[in-house]
């Protein structure tokens, strides 16, 4: 038997024993009374009774253990041209102040604050800072829109919101003042406080009374300590998209969290403290969380926030150039930017500019790895390149090649086997356990190890209901695929209707609540099509209300602009199509696998239960003027 089988065998054996052994890497204020409580299933919590803080053991422990010089976290920000180090004793010292700045607004433990920030070291400090008074923090990506921002704010009730006066996107500032103040206004929830980060590019005009500055709000406030916490007590809530345009609240726990995430970063990465690591995502996305902020500090490495992109900043050796610059050892971004690098650099002759000597492995996530774009990596860089599954909902690898235990053989199209503490089926719809090869929809059995979200922030009936209830004892990933003879997992399509666009998980339903809106629309459907950059994009098909006169164009026009401004940037909504008809079943459901099918020029079956096949031919000259449906 393999090590890797070893271990995983012991985990799923003995989970407790498992889990208990890599706590002992966390510092705990009070050890836990019982490792895993399974007394309220289908709710399982991990070390219950224990007491611990994150952020102490991200900064606090690691400087009392003699890394206060080393590097903790390097600011690198080619679109403002600024690079700058904090060690870990100076992050802990920001921290502390900024934490004292929240605890002097009358914020305390359990009191959300929402994070609404472009990629600034800030943002990571706000975060910490929370961490640090037992505050619970809901980041909101820059890419979204006032409307998306307001939802958050309605759910999740914020005392505060630290936000900035502006993002920088290549070619443009992002101001994110106005989009805080329409999104208090949409909110039926008003915060008392908002803590603003002026930055040089544009200044954010404040609200008296209730905006101050960051600098105004450290100076009213005095270093804070650590507040000791409950391991179950929440850490954070990142909202992702569901199945419709109200989002998910996935709330993270500190115990848990804390110990998976560390014990990922040796066993998964393969990583040493002290090494440098670099995740190319966003604070707002669980990555960002999971491995720009905490995995890394917990574990007492280095690691890089990067404001910029993988090509146009200034070139498509960006990733190169910080790699080589601050001697990266691993990194960890989504197959999107290799397909950007490899469009503009398809011989990879920026990578022969840099030293790429410290540079070990480069680890892939948030969508489907192609092999093409997998091969491209590996022959350009000469470096194990590992594709490696997850979702927010479980904020950190479901099946992946854990490096650390044994390096087992890639095989292009799979993110590798079921992580230790993932016991993973493939069911078919009655719920039944299909053999090796064969598709159906990917659980695993509870319980999910620690780390996973125990819940949905004040939803546990959502949250049984959307994860737990279609295949009762397991934990439904929405995600479809299959495990081969060797227990390689293929993780092929969702089961619902996500769509994954340059990494960005969305949500075409609440795409079409956006369309549906439109005063001229009567009915429409918004899809996922292939996209040779993006992985997949969205496309809408509109059926107008009776008597409409207006071009089509127009409301075209119209519609992307509303997405736009309900979503936000993010969404990529760019294209959509007017149409006589939607295709439908008998029943009336509109047939949105077989429109996909279409668009992709997949081959595909009518279905028996379709109303009027007819109505595919229309919708085949639709996609095709829209660019899409090529046949071959
Ligand atoms: N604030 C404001 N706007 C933002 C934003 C932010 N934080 N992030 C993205 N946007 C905007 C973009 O400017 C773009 O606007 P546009 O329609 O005016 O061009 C729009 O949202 C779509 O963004 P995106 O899909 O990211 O496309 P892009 O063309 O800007 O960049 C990639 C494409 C591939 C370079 C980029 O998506 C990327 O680097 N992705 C990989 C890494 C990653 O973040 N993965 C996430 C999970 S690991
Ligand atoms: P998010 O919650 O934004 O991280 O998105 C999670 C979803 O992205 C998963 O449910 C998958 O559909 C998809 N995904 C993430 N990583 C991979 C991967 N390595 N292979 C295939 N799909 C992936």
């Amino acid at each position: 038997m393999g090590r890797f089988d070893e271990v995983y065998r012991r985990s799923l054996e003995d989970p407790e024993g498992f889990w208990a052994e890599a706590a002992g890497a966390i510092h705990w204020e009070k050890t836990w009374d019982k490792v895993l409580d399974d007394s309220k299933q289908p709710f399982y919590r991990w070390f219950a009774g224990g007491v611990l803080n994150t952020c102490y053991n991200a900064l606090d422990r690691h400087v009392e253990n003699g890394r206060g010089d080393q590097a903790a976290l390097i600011y690198d920000s080619p679109v403002t041209d600024t690079l700058r180090v904090y060690s870990y004793g100076e992050l802990r010292d920001e921290v502390a102040a900024f934490a004292g700045a929240l605890v002097a607004r009358g914020i305390g433990k359990g009191d959300r604050v929402i994070v609404y920030m472009p990629m600034v070291p800030e943002a990571a400090i706000a975060m910490l800072a929370c961490a640090r008074i037992g505050a619970i923090h809901s980041v909101v990506f820059g890419g979204f829109a006032a409307n998306e921002l307001a939802t958050r704010i309605d759910d999740a009730q914020p005392k505060a919101i630290v936000s900035a006066s502006c993002g920088i996107e290549p070619g443009r500032v992002v101001a994110y003042k106005p989009l805080l103040d329409a999104a208090i206004e949409l909110a039926g929830h008003k915060p008392a406080t908002c803590i603003i980060l002026q930055r040089s590019m544009e200044s954010a005009g404040l609200i008296a009374g209730r905006d101050l500055e960051w600098g105004d709000a450290v100076g009213q406030g005095k270093p804070a300590d650590c507040v000791p916490v409950a391991a179950t007590d929440p850490l954070y809530i990142l909202y992702t998209s569901g199945t419709t345009g109200q989002p998910k609240g996935i709330v993270r726990d500190n115990g848990g969290h804390a110990v998976a995430l560390n014990w990922t970063m040796k066993n998964l990465y393969d990583v040493e403290p002290g090494e440098v690591y670099w995740a190319a995502s966003d604070v707002g996305w669980v990555v960002g969380h999971s491995y720009i902020v905490y995995a890394p500090l917990l574990h007492g490495n280095t690691t890089v926030l990067y404001e910029g992109k993988p090509v146009g900043t200034p070139d498509p050796g960006a990733f190169w150039r910080v790699i080589s610059q601050h001697k990266v050892a691993t990194m960890f971004t989504a197959p999107t930017a290799f397909r950007a690098i490899k469009q503009q650099d398809p011989e990879g002759d920026h990578i022969g500019k840099y030293d790429l000597e410290n540079f070990r492995t480069l680890f892939l996530a948030g969508e489907r790895c192609d092999p093409d774009t997998l091969h491209w990596a590996e022959d350009k860089l000469r470096v194990p390149v590992i594709d490696h599954w997850w979702q927010t909902e479980t904020g950190w690898a479901i099946a992946a090649n854990c490096l650390g235990i044994e390096h087992l053989p890639v095989v292009p199209g799979s993110p590798t086997r079921a992580m230790p503490g993932w016991d993973l089926r493939v069911l078919d719809g009655e719920g039944q356990e299909v053999g090796p090869g064969t598709i159906g929809a990917i659980v695993g059995k509870l319980p999910m190890p620690p780390g996973c979200a125990p819940t949905l922030w004040n939803a546990d009936a959502r949250f049984k209901q959307a994860y737990l209830s279609t295949f009762p004892g397991h934990y439904e990933t929405g995600d479809a695929g299959y495990i081969d003879d060797k227990g390689y997992v293929f993780v092929m399509a969702r089961t619902d209707d996500i769509i994954n666009v340059a990494g960005h998980r969305l949500s075409t339903g609440g795409m079409e609540e956006v369309l549906a809106a439109h005063p001229d629309v009567a009915e429409c459907a918004v899809i996922g099509v292939a996209d040779q950059l993006k992985g997949q994009l969205p496309v809408g098909f509109m059926v107008l209300k009776a008597g409409v006169e207006r071009a089509d164009g127009e409301i075209v026009k119209e519609v992307v602009q509303m997405v736009r401004d309900q979503i936000g940037p993010v969404a990529a909504f760019k294209t959509a199509a007017v149409v006589q008809r939607l295709p439908k079943t008998r029943s009336g459901k509109i047939l949105r696998g077989t429109m996909r099918a279409i668009a992709d020029g997949e081959a595909y079956k009518v279905p028996a239960t379709i109303d009027d096949p007819a109505i595919l031919d229309e919708i085949t000259v639709s996609l095709k003027d829209v660019g899409y449906a090529k046949e071959g």
